[in-house]
């Protein structure tokens, strides 16, 4: 069996036999502030922590000042795996890209030239790109589909196990081209019950490997997430 990548989220990984298979491309779905970077960054910590595995985090909505304070704030010091855990935001990468990102092309060219070049010098296992609608805009993907086709079919390539933070409507009929490009998906949800918000996540997608589709809550405690089963929907 394909070894697995585990979200380290306590329940969850037993929902799909063990957790990700190595070198999925997997999205992290939701609509805003549904905790899909907290989801992200958890997955690089705990692997860091408790796996012994390095991963890469591009953060192109969000400053890299903001995202350690947020996650911090959470019981993920990013100083507890400054060695495993390399977080890179857009002020940086424009450092290393601007003068060279003329042309239409070029940006993606240089993320890409960017990510491999760490892979063969940092050796990263795991990659949280964070998000894929800002990717989008800054590779100005004129044909979505077809942009979207290849540069998964390099990330596969890259050979590490992949989370892409992505955009997701609460209308279950409208489906995005990456949902089926992706190996697997996990949707991220916020419910109303009364005067208090609930956040749910499942398991939408995920090839090769069996996994359960139900909802469950997803709580945080300021330390770890929790999970409890959803019943009744
Ligand atoms: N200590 C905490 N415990 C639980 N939830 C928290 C805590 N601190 C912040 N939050 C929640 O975390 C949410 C933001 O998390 P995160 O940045 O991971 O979400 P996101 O889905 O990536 O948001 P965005 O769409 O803005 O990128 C906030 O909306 C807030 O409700
Ligand atoms: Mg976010």
């Amino acid at each position: 069996m394909r070894p697995k990548i585990k979200t380290c989220i306590e329940g969850l990984d037993e929902q799909m036999t063990g957790g990700i298979p190595q070198g999925h491309v997997v999205l992290i779905s939701g609509m805003p502030g549904t905790m899909k970077s907290t989801v992200a960054y958890n997955i690089l910590f705990n692997n860091a922590k408790k796996e012994n595995k390095k991963g890469l985090y591009i953060s192109l909505e969000q400053g890299r000042d903001s995202l350690v304070d947020h996650m911090a704030g959470l019981g993920m010091a990013h100083s507890e795996v400054d060695t495993q855990v390399n977080i890179v935001d857009m002020a940086y990468l424009r450092l290393n890209m601007d003068g060279e990102a003329s042309d239409q092309q070029s940006w993606i060219d240089i993320f890409k030239m960017y990510a491999d070049t760490l892979k063969q010098n940092f050796d990263y296992d795991i990659l949280i790109i964070d998000s894929l609608p800002v990717l989008e805009i800054l590779a100005k993907m004129n044909n979505r589909r077809e942009d979207l086709f290849y540069f998964f079919g390099w990330l596969r390539e890259l050979d590490v196990t992949t989370f892409i933070v992505a955009e997701a409507s609460d209308d279950p009929t409208h489906i995005n081209e990456e949902d089926f490009l992706a190996d697997g998906i996990i949707r991220l949800k916020k419910e109303r019950q009364g005067y208090d918000i609930s956040r749910q996540i499942v398991i939408d997608k995920m090839r090769g490997t069996k996994h359960n589709t139900g909802y469950f809550t997803l709580m945080h405690n300021g330390k770890e997430f929790q999970l409890s089963r959803v019943f009744g929907v």
